[in-house]
């Protein structure tokens, strides 16, 4: 296996002139794209112009460009303020769109063009993409006669501003190393939102300083194996959690990649770790006792909306995410919330009345109410925007208002359509097939996961978003998101089995027009990329990698 990507990188190395545009091996696929005549050869040094930009960003993402590149390749790049020496030009043209770019290749000359920072960063991720995959993994060929790039000319924007990944840590924790390779395999296909799941019934994963038992007694439990049907526990002491600490690091390697954190607090439902942590105010019966979760499934154990001091808890807990994430959203869940608790406890049937509904779905949607009401009231810099599940388009969002961002998972389709109709953004993660957790073939090497095997790269990628739209819909699309939970997924090995390299497939349809998106090409280019996994040390499905 090895030996034949070594080969298909050395041709790749000597006969660019004779490339096509379907053998350049882009992912996501530009927008527009020409193979022109001729090659651009690397010297062993050469000089790149770079303009100013506000706080020096363009030249700090251009250095980690260019020491990257010098490890892979030995070449080195030195700055220059002259035009007629540099081989590498970068140029602001502010008529770009923000993520947009253009690269221009040409035997004698790189020229990159772009508005803002993230169109550069793009533009020279598309450059390491048309040399060996060795540059893309930041590691030295193993041998090579010269360095060299086929001519092009590329125009290219992303068809979607929102490009996602969510992944789900409640259920299995995998540390912040993992969290980096998946904040890189991202990077690499051009994804802008990491949309981390932090709470979960069976595990709190952030520490928040006001309410220390979250991460005392809420990151752990007595059993690494969650029961399901037969499957029952084990007798490891399991958990972990990210420090602010942690956070902030894992937030400046993401906005060194152009990704922005949307971080997830499930509530009230799927909250049993934070109840166990504080029954006396979180729980509706704290007269029981409270454990973090061993199941699947989803606990009746959701936050008691009508304690005040559960209605104080959110709020702080908000408050300290707005902190340690400097992006534009906060994600409440909002999804599978079971009323049953409610419904027997006296104060959550007085405050139903109250509120003048006989729907226990409301008493949640007074609840966000009540704290998208409270992020109103901060400072400009620290307002985010809430997103949620698709199940609080079930309550009476009437009193919600109409400037929330819905994701849209069960029914997707329908469910999309209904936020655009009442004039709420939405972003479309379709459970079938985005939930790349699933298993993604029926072959007998597949590891335990959910599904049944039909959630293939094929299906995957045959996914249209926005299909048959209204076009006056269509601005509340923002865009695609691929979901991972780990109800049985254990390991960082399994965890990127799954993902890759479905991501990519995903990543493709955020990011290229529909029209120029087709199966058996993207196989053709992800091929390629098996050196990149190979290279990185990521695990991946190898069976269409052939
Ligand atoms: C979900 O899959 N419960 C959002």
């Amino acid at each position: 296996m090895k030996n034949k990507h070594l080969l298909s990188l050395s041709l790749f190395i000597c006969v660019c002139t004779m490339l096509t545009a379907q053998e350049i091996a882009i992912i996501p696929r530009p927008a527009h794209l020409t193979v022109e005549e001729g090659c651009f050869k690397f010297d062993n040094r050469l000089k790149a112009k770079v303009p100013p930009y506000q706080g020096d960003s363009v030249r700090i993402l251009f250095d980690a460009f260019k020491n990257e590149f010098r490890k892979a390749t030995d070449i080195r790049i030195s700055p220059t303020r002259r035009d007629a020496e540099a081989a590498i030009i970068l140029e602001l043209n502010r008529q770009l769109p923000a993520e947009g770019y253009h690269l221009n290749v040409s035997t004698k000359q790189i020229r990159i063009e772009a508005a803002r920072p993230a169109g550069f960063y793009y533009a020279l991720q598309t450059l390491k993409q048309l040399m060996p995959r060795n540059v893309m993994a930041g590691v030295p060929a193993p041998s090579h006669e010269e360095w060299s790039i086929p001519a092009v000319s590329i125009k290219d924007t992303p068809r979607f501003e929102w490009r996602g990944f969510m992944l789900d840590e409640g259920r299995h924790f995998f540390g912040k190393d993992e969290i980096k390779r998946v904040i890189d395999m991202m990077a690499t296909y051009k994804m802008n939102r990491f949309h981390w799941h932090l709470t979960e019934d069976q595990g709190w994963r952030i520490e928040i300083k006001k309410y220390p038992r979250l991460t005392e007694i809420g990151a752990w439990r007595n059993s690494n194996t969650l029961t399901y049907g037969s499957v029952k526990t084990d007798t490891e002491r399991y958990g972990g959690f990210y420090s602010r600490k942690d956070i902030k690091e894992i937030v400046d390697y993401a906005r060194q990649r152009f990704i922005e954190i949307i971080p997830e607090i499930d509530i009230p439902g799927h909250s049993q770790a934070a109840v166990a942590a504080y029954p006396e105010f979180l729980s509706c019966d704290p007269e029981n006792p409270h454990e973090v979760w061993l199941s699947q499934g989803i606990s009746t154990d959701v936050i008691n909306i009508a304690h005040p001091k559960a209605m104080q808890f959110a709020k702080d807990v908000i408050d300290e995410l707005t902190d340690l994430f400097p992006f534009g959203y906060i994600h409440l869940g909002g999804d599978e919330c079971p009323t049953d608790k409610w419904k027997k406890n006296e104060d959550c049937k007085r405050l139903l009345k109250e509120i003048g509904s006989d729907n226990f779905r409301d008493l949640q949607i007074y609840f966000y109410k009540q704290l998208k009401d409270y992020m109103a009231t901060k400072p400009a810099d620290k307002q985010r925007q809430l997103i949620f599940w698709n199940e609080v388009l079930h309550g009476n969002t009437d009193i919600l208002g109409n400037d929330i961002t819905i994701m849209a998972w069960v029914g997707a389709n329908q469910a999309a359509r209904q936020a655009a109709t009442r004039g709420m953004h939405t972003i479309l993660t379709p459970q079938i097939p985005y939930y790349i957790n699933r298993k993604q073939s029926n072959l007998p090497t597949e590891p335990m996961s959910q599904g049944h095997g039909t959630e293939t790269v094929e299906a995957v990628y045959n996914y249209q978003p926005m299909k048959d739209v209204d076009e006056k819909l269509q601005p509340y699309y923002k865009g695609v998101q691929a979901n991972f939970w780990t109800e049985w997924v254990t390991t960082p090995s399994v965890l990127e089995y799954l993902m890759l390299p479905r991501l990519a497939a995903v990543a493709e349809a955020g990011w290229t027009p529909q029209d120029k998106r087709n199966y058996e090409d993207f196989k053709t280019r992800i091929c390629r990329d098996a050196m990149l996994y190979e290279l990185k040390g990521w695990n991946y499905g190898k069976h269409i990698m052939k």
